[in-house]
């Protein structure tokens, strides 16, 4: 079958469409129209000018990806949430109102069950049980997965997310926002031994994470320093080193505690190398890291977590869907 992917949760405009046979996923064509260069001038995302940008920005993507008249279409799939309440409101309102007028299903999507789909667009199908750990600018959380739709979160963040720490931590070294792939292109130059930084909750005898005394260490390290220039690679490089050890070694236990067969790595920041390469290294089981271009915001991703729902009979009514900003796991 053919599914229809929207997303448009935060700052990233994308549509998609999916064919669908069993467990496994094609991608026909996948489009994103992000908003960063907008949004860079203010330092971080301003909601009312991301909505009026998903305003102007979706409905075009949709030319010469479907047909006018939705005939080469089985279903839609869409963002309900979490997210940008009046950002999501675009998005879903788009596909109710296609739903509607081409009388094709419609299934809401958690955004954050999508980023975890984004493993079976990929070589390969994860297998179950399988450990998903999810780090993006909004999350971090560790959830195991016992069946399509089956998810237990085990741990979460408790302040910031590590992407979001990420961020900060560029805009004090005076990186562009989004500060983390910036920062860790920086932190390839830097000593990652220079700085000791705090590895919050590391021998906490659970899963939760936080990243915001980290943050600041980073900062009263920086306001010590004379010559902020002379360690902003070490800085980085530093930094980047302690959000990777934290990760990984929650991650490991996590794996041997619940004894799954398979790591799923999904969200933005599953595009940092040094992380990817440290869990592929120290899983000890198969890892399914997200492509680069399906580990950031995308539609293929909603596609193909609402293909699952679908298949497993979740249908939503056009006229009743709305979003849920704080949806979770
Ligand atoms: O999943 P995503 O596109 O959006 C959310 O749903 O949050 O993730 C974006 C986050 C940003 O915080 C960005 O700085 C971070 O992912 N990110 C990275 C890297 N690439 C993106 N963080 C660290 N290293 C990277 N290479
Ligand atoms: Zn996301």
């Amino acid at each position: 079958m053919r599914i229809l992917g929207i997303e448009s949760s935060c700052d990233e405009s994308a549509i998609a469409l999916l064919d669908g046979k069993g467990d496994d996923l094609t991608v026909v064509s996948s489009v994103v129209l992000s908003q960063v260069d907008i949004h860079k001038e203010f330092g971080g995302i301003v909601p009312e000018v991301a909505a009026r940008e998903h305003v102007r920005g979706l409905l075009p993507l949709f030319d010469g990806v479907v047909e006018r008249d939705g005939s080469d279409i089985d279903a839609i799939a869409v963002t309900r949430g979490p997210g940008l309440s009046t950002s999501l409101q675009v998005g879903l309102e788009t596909a109710k109102s296609l739903s509607y007028v081409w009388n094709k299903p419609l299934v809401g999507v958690n955004h954050l069950k999508g980023h975890v789909y984004s493993a079976w667009l990929g070589e390969g199908v994860p297998e179950f049980p399988a450990l998903c750990l999810l780090v993006s600018g909004g999350h971090t959380e560790l959830v195991v997965m016992r069946g399509h739709g089956d998810f237990e979160k085990i741990g979460s963040t408790i302040d910031d997310a590590a992407g979001e720490a990420f961020d900060k931590v560029g805009s004090m070294l005076g990186l562009e926002y989004p500060g983390g792939p910036k920062v860790s292109t920086l932190a390839v130059e830097g000593d990652e031994k220079a700085f000791d930084f705090p590895r919050p909750m590391i021998d906490r005898d659970n899963y939760d994470f936080s990243f915001s005394g980290l943050k600041t260490s980073v900062l009263y390290k920086l306001r010590k320093m004379d010559d902020v220039d002379a360690v902003r690679a070490d800085v980085a490089a530093s930094f980047e080193e302690a959000v990777v050890d934290v990760l990984c070694k929650k991650t490991f236990r996590a794996i041997e505690e619940f004894g799954v067969k398979n790591l799923i790595v999904a969200g933005g920041v599953a595009a940092n190398r040094k992380l990817r390469a440290r869990l592929v290294d120290g899983a000890g089981v198969d890892v399914y890291l997200s492509e680069m271009q399906y580990a950031t915001d995308n539609a293929a991703m909603i596609a193909a977590a609402g293909y699952f729902d679908y298949l497993s009979g979740v249908r939503d009514d056009a006229f009743d869907l709305i979003i849920d900003t704080n949806l979770n796991f």
